[in-house]
């Protein structure tokens, strides 16, 4: 197979959980630039519905939209469904979906802290963005399975590799007590789901379904300075990435060009990890 023919996804049709969101559209403007047929599935109907209307505009074929909460079992068996009549097939899974609660203090206890922390942000995080991921995989990676192939993609995050440095999200003038800190559910979603992804990499492989993870590093979404300033110092490349800069990597990781990566955690951060 020719180079540029290993990177299209002619008819390959790609779920993208949390489809609705910054990184989903993106996700989902990689398959479609693929050639691929991009489903936004998300618990944000019709957040969901007026992005993949803009993307079938932009692109001029089929992407598709669905409302669904991954956390409800039978909500993610009905997807699979309406997946299955809308577009015909599933090949590509990208499990992005994330819960982010704003790190703000409730009163006067910065609930993010750990001393603090909430059981019920707890369970909310963990079941939005690992039961979540584990359900889809389930019901999604069944449907592939029985087909004979597919492919698995995880959304990490750099803080799936490395622990966040909790400097950065300070804010002047608060005590110590109140300072804002990076939830401790971040780390252990995003390492959950690097597990997961080794766990499916071997799991279905008879059946040619293989798995993988992304782990990008902060995108630039109009943060305030001086959190960008603290952050990008810590960044070898001195920025944070721009939104369209996993695109290609979608791309590569959902396509025959990775067709022999399997169980591989890709970490793009500009060097973040390195230093
Ligand atoms: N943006 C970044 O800088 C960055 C960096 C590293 C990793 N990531 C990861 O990339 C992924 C996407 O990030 P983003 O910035 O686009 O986040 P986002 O908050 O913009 O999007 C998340 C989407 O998930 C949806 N969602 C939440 N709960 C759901 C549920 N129960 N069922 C279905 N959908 C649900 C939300 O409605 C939202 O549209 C996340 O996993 C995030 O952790 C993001």
């Amino acid at each position: 197979m020719a180079v540029r023919d290993s990177f299209d996804l002619t008819g390959r049709v790609a779920v993208i959980t949390g489809g609705a969101g910054l990184l989903g559209v993106k996700h989902a403007e990689a398959i479609a630039e693929a050639g691929g047929v991009p489903v936004l599935l998300d618990i944000a109907a019709d957040r969901a519905a007026e992005q993949a209307s803009a993307l079938a505009k932009k692109y001029g074929q089929p992407v598709h939209s669905l409302g669904a909460d991954i956390t409800v079992p039978e909500q993610v068996e009905q997807a699979l469904a309406q997946v299955l009549e809308m577009a015909g097939r599933v090949d590509i899974l990208i499990n992005n979906a994330a819960n982010n609660p704003k790190m703000e203090s409730q009163d006067g206890k910065q609930w993010s802290r750990f001393e603090n922390f909430p059981l019920g942000i707890w369970n909310q995080d963990i079941a939005i963005g690992l039961t979540g991921a584990f359900l889809c995989s389930q019901v999604f990676g069944c449907a592939m399975a029985r087909q004979g192939s597919g492919v698995i993609l995880n959304i990490a995050s750099d803080l799936g590799v490395i622990a966040p440095d909790q400097r950065i999200y300070r804010q002047p003038g608060l005590p110590d007590e109140q300072q804002p800190v990076k939830p401790v559910t971040y780390s252990v979603v995003k390492a959950g789901l690097v597990g997961l992804t080794r766990y499916l990499s071997t799991y279905w492989v008879e059946q040619g379904v293989r798995a993988n993870a992304l782990s990008p590093g902060g995108v630039y979404n109009g943060q305030d300075d001086a959190f960008v300033q603290r952050l990008t110092n810590l960044i070898p490349m001195g920025r944070m990435a721009d939104k369209d800069e996993y695109k290609a990597a979608i791309v590569f990781l959902v396509s025959d060009a990775s067709a022999y990566m399997n169980g591989f955690n890709l970490v793009m951060d500009g060097g973040r990890t390195a230093w």
